[in-house]
């Protein structure tokens, strides 16, 4: 069992919870999943790491309760315990392996949108501990979404945040921050990081394919078994087939085919309402 140490409510219909899992806690890196069971009846439902500590024995989740299976998740209080904490899974973040050197020398971007602002606060993390200096636009849709700011703005250069509707920071969405720091502000990006939803990151590609910004996303596919099985997680990229939970989360944004993911990710989600509705019957 993986007992929840602590949880926070972020914002409405999102919560962050510290599970007690040291071996978890001592493997993972930036870039990784891990498989939350609730318990026996519960799905395998993948999340983000937003954080470790490996002196605690600790990994945070950031949870939005959306489906059945988050839903259930959230009633867990402080001192609950999860049947099972599978993890790290997916291959870690491409920069850490890259020599450190050479990293400082690059302009990196990071984009964060909503919920997927959990999953860069490790990375950022990584590389402000390490010396290297990265700018963050976070968006949100309004004021009430925007999490983890202190957090993110304690390990970020420059921390640029927008809503949807104007209700704090910039107006606009990330794609217009992007536009308007490099067309207006002058700055200038070797790589950009983007992870949000699908549909954000399909036209943050399109935005820095135009400026001419390598870009990487993480990928959040349907996932079942996460480990290369079931073939649930299998996503485009340059005409090859990959696993999101074995070969991803990560690929190049300029490569994958968002509008078979966006398709593939609708009919999942027909499948949760319709499950919902069954419960609540
Ligand atoms: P959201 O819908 O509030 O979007 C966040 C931001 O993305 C917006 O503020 C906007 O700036 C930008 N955005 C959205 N649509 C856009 C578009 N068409 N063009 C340009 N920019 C756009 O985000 P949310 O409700 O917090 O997102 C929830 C989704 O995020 C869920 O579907 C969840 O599965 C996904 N998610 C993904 C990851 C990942 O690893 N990729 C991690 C956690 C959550
Ligand atoms: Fe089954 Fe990736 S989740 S192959």
């Amino acid at each position: 069992m993986f007992k929840i140490v602590e949880k926070e409510i972020l914002a409405p219909n999102i919560f962050s919870m510290d599970i007690l899992a040291p071996r978890v806690a001592a493997s993972a890196k930036p870039g990784q999943f891990v498989i939350v069971i609730a318990d026996e009846t519960g799905e395998r439902v993948p999340l983000t790491i937003c954080d470790y500590d490996a002196e605690k024995g600790t990994v945070q989740i950031v949870v939005q309760s959306m489906g059945s299976s988050t839903k259930k998740m959230a009633v867990y209080e402080k001192g609950d315990s999860f049947k099972d904490f599978v993890g790290p899974l997916g291959v870690p973040s491409e920069f850490v392996n890259e020599d450190l050197e050479e990293l400082k020398k690059k302009k990196i971007l990071f984009v964060a949108g909503g919920v997927g602002t959990a999953p860069v606060y490790p990375q950022v993390k990584w590389l402000h501990e390490r010396g290297v200096k990265v700018d963050v636009i976070m968006g949100a849709k309004t004021k009430d979404l925007v999490i983890l700011e202190d957090k993110l703005r304690s390990v970020a250069d420059n921390l640029y945040v927008a809503t949807d509707d104007g209700s704090y920071g910039f107006h606009g969405l990330v794609t217009n921050y992007i536009e308007e720091l490099v067309n207006n502000q002058g700055k200038e990006y070797d790589v950009c990081i983007a992870i949000g939803p699908m549909i954000m990151m399909k036209f943050v590609a399109l935005t820095t394919k135009k400026l001419n910004i390598k870009t990487i996303v993480s990928l959040n596919p349907i996932m079942v078994d996460g480990t290369g099985m079931c073939g649930a997680c299998r996503v485009t990229v340059g005409n090859e087939t990959k696993f999101a939970c074995v070969d991803g989360p990560e690929f190049d944004g300029h490569l994958v085919d968002f509008d078979e993911a966006l398709k593939r990710q609708g009919q999942y989600k027909t499948e949760e309402v319709k499950k919902d509705h069954k419960h609540h019957e």
